[in-house]
């Protein structure tokens, strides 16, 4: 099965290279934090705190998520939801309970083995979820240009605000117990700061091409 891992803090670029390294390959992509991001949508439309983590671990084990090009939480379109401030504000409490990330994890792996691999991208890809990838990737970017690169997709928030929200989450990401962020041993790193996403892609395609012999 032919893995290809992309992690990475936000806005380092791993969607936007992911997918156009899966079409390139034509590999399936994954976004998995999208699925955190579905679970806790779901928990605040039924009011669900979340940090109560066993009712937010029963609501994972028991949603229907599909996670394509759209985004369907039982059965309702979340795509756009899923991406709101509240729910990126949200999202990190979720991702750090342990039964959450066993059953998404689980998930992943279940994906991955009906799609013959992939190109998945997320925090804990390289390192827990699939410790024998194929290629492991690692993208970083300089804090303020993440920043800079998230608030220009944020039309109605303003850039001190988003790079103090990328800040928390990256602070919380890489500091809790479970899976935190982190870079796998044999991970290639690559820095995206000034770099166009063509020339990323071009290199990941390199990587993935000499992994192949
Ligand atoms: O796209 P962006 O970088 O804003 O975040 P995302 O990839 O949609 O992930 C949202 C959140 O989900 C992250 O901040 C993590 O808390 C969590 N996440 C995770 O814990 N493990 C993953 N494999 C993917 C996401
Ligand atoms: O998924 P992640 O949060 O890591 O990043 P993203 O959602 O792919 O967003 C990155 C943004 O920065 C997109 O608007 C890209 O066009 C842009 N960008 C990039 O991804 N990579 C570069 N090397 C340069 C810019």
């Amino acid at each position: 099965m032919r893995v290809i891992a992309i992690d990475g803090p936000a806005g380092s670029g791993k969607s936007t290279v992911a997918r156009a390294v899966a079409a390139a390959l034509a590999l399936d992509y994954l976004d998995t934090g999208a699925m955190y991001r579905a679970v806790t949508f779901a928990a605040m439309r039924r009011g669900i705190d979340p940090e109560d983590t066993d009712l937010v671990a029963e609501l994972a084990r028991a949603l229907s998520l599909e996670v394509a090009d759209t985004v369907t939480v039982d059965g309702v379109d979340a795509t756009i939801e899923i991406r709101s401030p509240e729910v990126t504000r949200a999202v990190s409490t979720v991702a750090a309970n342990p039964a959450v990330r066993r059953e998404l994890v689980q998930r992943q792996r279940e994906w991955a083995a009906a799609h013959g691999g992939g190109v998945i991208e997320g925090r804990d890809i390289g390192s827990v979820v699939f410790p024998d990838a194929t290629l492991k990737v690692y993208l970083t970017a300089d804090d303020g240009e993440r920043a800079m690169r998230r608030s220009k997709e944020m039309l109605n928030l303003q850039y001190d605000q988003v790079a103090a929200d990328i800040a928390r989450r990256d602070h919380a990401d890489s500091t809790r117990q479970a899976s935190p962020l982190g870079v796998a041993d044999d991970a290639v790193r690559l820095d995206t700061t000034s770099r166009p996403v063509e020339q990323v892609v071009e290199e990941v395609l390199r990587l993935a091409a000499e992994r192949r012999g």
